[in-house]
């Protein structure tokens, strides 16, 4: 047996978990009609597959109808819930790997204008700002209630053969009563001890295991410390953990450690790119120590050897590593391999958790096959005939065409006019705080090295240059150029948002950013000129700034602007520069009026999206087979591209990416995966 502590199998009660690594709860929002139907049974079996040890589905897993689902959530309080999960469980069970849910009430933290409509219910009549409802303060009918509304949950999991479930209390229903910032009932349920403000939890504790008796696993993911003024201190948390562990009926500990009320409060529960590394791991380690109990704990344990570390100094007994499976479902496959190298590391971009938070499902920003399981497996398969491909551009797009094109077995020559592959990634990746997006360049690179794709760097690779390699395929991922011909008047007096990030252009002293597209290169080249001193203003005709920056991903920005004085002005639109003595003369107006505004600054910085740079794809166009056409059925049911307008020409030509049209990495690495697989 492998000496290594992530793969020593752990017990828990009479269940042996294979190893050290768990998933923890998350809804990735993949539910139809609030059931975990095929795509997400898909997701969970590729892991457990793969060898996870224990599998915690869904996340927040509603019991009681005035929890409607914050994101998509599944519906435990529906008996059909049963056939589903026992589908799910047993695919899971037969690859080898345990399965539980967490289950809760979701409080405060949804809102009323979905679902039944029925108002929600806390502890006390306290909005939580994030999701803006303002609850009804509980009353003895709905704890009643809902206390058995928990069991019957219970219930219905354990009917489906799960191996145990985790109840929620963090941000929820269950720790309002317990913290005091949150309880402002009188009572056998108020704020007045602790007794009574986690009376509620033993209630539903002891419902459930009268429910499901004592040998079923039921375990807590709670908050240790609110880290917030007045709410549960570190000191309160080790009550609660000694408590919870005393009252014989639990049986884990999973620890939590701060608030999640806000985005910039949840993003410091769940770290992000740019984060430190594991941060709450030495708090669930003194709980471990203190409560002698089984605990796990998951927050940006990212890397195998930070999870081993956790293993091996005794902080946890199982260790979280739940976006890590979001980017490569096979880590632990590739620890038994030998081939931790090999694993796709998540680089903290948050594209998965801030989706389901906008209506979205979870999906990875570089793995595009992550709940896309059915449709676009993990594991490309070989081509039944090797052919000659060549890229051009060696961003994500080209890469990660070079990489499956690799992957099924053909020749691949990728042409890059820089001399590092990267493209607009590179240059994201060049603020500080978002110098994890490199890895994802990184991975795919070594992997195409891995697979003998040959690279050509600094080649400018034209009609001629493609020619000359004798290709059976072209595919054209040249990306896109920064645009910002949009003035009917003063385009040569803007600048780009990426000439500030590429050293181009020096940021000047007192800058106006107009922006257009709402993405992070705004935020990004704020953050660079601002930190030389410089007045900034960010602008948009849009109702919010930054629309595409998603919430928990905001989060670090405004954390460098903020100090940094940058202002955000809404609902503004630049309409034309000119010269104004030494400075420049900006004019604004607005969509809402004829309304105008004048600025005197002396940079203007554009943020308007890409150009695709589209002219080696035009050059080629007429010599190929295609014609450059996508058969998009085919695209979509993942068959062979047959288009066929000149059946005499020696190659298929196809682009991808911002090549096509400005859009995001994830779009970018999907055109690629999906296109060259049937390839
Ligand atoms: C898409 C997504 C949804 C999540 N939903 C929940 C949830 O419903 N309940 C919960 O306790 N944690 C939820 N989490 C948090 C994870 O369980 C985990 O704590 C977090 O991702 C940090 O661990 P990691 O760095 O290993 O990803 C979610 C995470 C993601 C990525
Ligand atoms: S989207 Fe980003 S944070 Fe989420 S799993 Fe993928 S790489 Fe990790």
């Amino acid at each position: 047996m492998s000496a290594d502590p992530l793969l020593q199998p752990f017990q828990l009660k009479h269940l042996t978990l294979r190893n050290r690594l768990m998933i923890t709860s998350h809804e990735p929002a993949y539910p139809e009609d609030g059931l975990p139907k095929d795509r997400y049974r898909a997701y969970h079996a590729e892991r457990a597959k793969a060898g996870i040890a224990l599998t915690m589905t869904a996340g927040s897993a509603s019991v009681a109808r005035d929890s409607p689902p914050a994101f998509n959530n599944i519906l435990a309080w529906k008996d059909e819930v049963v056939g589903w999960m026992k589908k799910l469980v047993d695919e899971c069970h037969d690859h080898g790997s345990a399965v539980m849910i967490q289950l809760t009430h979701l409080g405060r933290r949804t809102r009323w204008d979905v679902g039944d409509w029925l108002p929600v219910v806390s502890a006390s009549p306290e909005r939580e700002p994030a999701h803006r409802a303002f609850p009804k303060r509980i009353e003895d009918w709905d704890i009643a209630r809902i206390i058995e509304d928990y069991a019957d949950a219970a219930e219905r999991m354990q009917a489906a053969g799960l191996d145990g479930i985790e109840l929620e209390s963090y941000g929820h229903l269950m720790d309002s009563f317990w913290s005091p910032l949150t309880n402002d009932l009188d009572g056998p349920y108020g704020a007045d001890s602790l007794d009574n403000r986690m009376r509620f939890s033993f209630d539903v504790l002891r419902a459930i295991r009268k429910r499901v008796g004592d040998e079923f696993i039921v375990g807590i993911r709670y908050v240790g410390d609110e880290m917030l003024a007045g709410g549960i201190a570190k000191a309160e948390g080790m009550e609660i953990s000694r408590r919870l562990k005393d009252s014989g009926l639990v049986d884990f500990l999973n620890v939590i450690r701060g608030h999640i009320e806000t985005d910039a409060a949840l993003t410091n529960v769940i770290p992000v790119q740019g984060m430190a590394s594991a941060p709450h791991l030495d708090f669930a380690g003194d709980i471990r120590a203190e409560t002698k109990f089984p605990t796990f704990h998951a927050a940006k344990i990212q890397d195998v050897a930070t999870a081993r570390h956790a293993v091996a100094s005794g902080k946890l007994d199982m260790v979280g590593m739940t976006r890590a499976h979001m980017a490569d479902p096979h880590i632990v496959a590739k620890i038994m391999r030998g081939e931790e190298g090999r694993i796709r590391p998540c680089v903290g971009a948050n594209y998965c958790l801030d989706r389901i938070y906008q209506g979205g499902m979870a999906l990875c920003l570089h793995n595009p096959s992550t709940g896309r399981e059915l449709e676009q497996p993990h594991e490309i398969a070989k081509a039944d005939t090797p052919r000659r491909f060549v890229i051009v551009g060696a961003g994500p797009a080209g890469l990660e065409a070079a990489r499956v094109a690799a992957s099924r077995g053909h020749e691949v020559i990728v042409h890059e006019a820089a001399n590092d592959p990267g493209g607009q990634v590179r240059l994201t990746a060049q603020t500080p705080r978002r110098a994890e997006m490199i890895q994802l360049i990184q991975w795919r690179f070594e992997e195409c090295e891995k697979l003998g794709v040959t690279f050509r760097f600094n080649s400018f690779a034209d009609a001629a240059t493609v020619m000359d390699e004798n290709p059976d395929v072209v595919i054209v991922a040249t990306g896109g150029i920064a645009h910002t011909e949009i003035l009917p008047q003063g385009n040569d007096l803007v600048v780009s948002a990426w000439d500030i990030l590429s050293g181009d252009v020096q940021p000047g002293s007192n800058v106006l950013i107009y922006d257009d597209a709402g993405d992070q290169a705004a935020l990004q080249a704020a953050e660079k000129i601002a930190s030389t001193g410089a007045k900034v203003e960010i602008m948009t005709r849009d109702r919010v700034f930054s629309p595409e920056v998603m919430g928990m991903t905001l989060t670090p920005a405004m954390w460098a602007l903020q100090p940094l004085d940058v202002t955000f002005t809404v609902t503004w639109k630049l309409e034309s520069v000119a010269r104004e003595g030494n400075g420049l003369k900006a004019t604004i107006g607005t969509d809402y009026s004829d309304v105008t505004r004048e600025r005197l600054v002396d940079q203007v910085v554009v943020n308007h999206g890409t150009a695709p740079l589209e002219d080696l794809y035009f050059d080629l166009r007429e010599s190929s087979r295609n014609l450059g056409e996508v058969d998009y059925d085919a695209l979509i049911a993942g068959a062979p591209q047959e288009v066929s307008r000149q059946p005499d020409a020696a190659f298929q030509l196809f682009r991808i990416g911002d090549a096509v049209a400005a859009r995001n990495t994830h779009a970018a690495i999907y055109d690629a995966l999906r296109l060259v697989r049937t390839l």
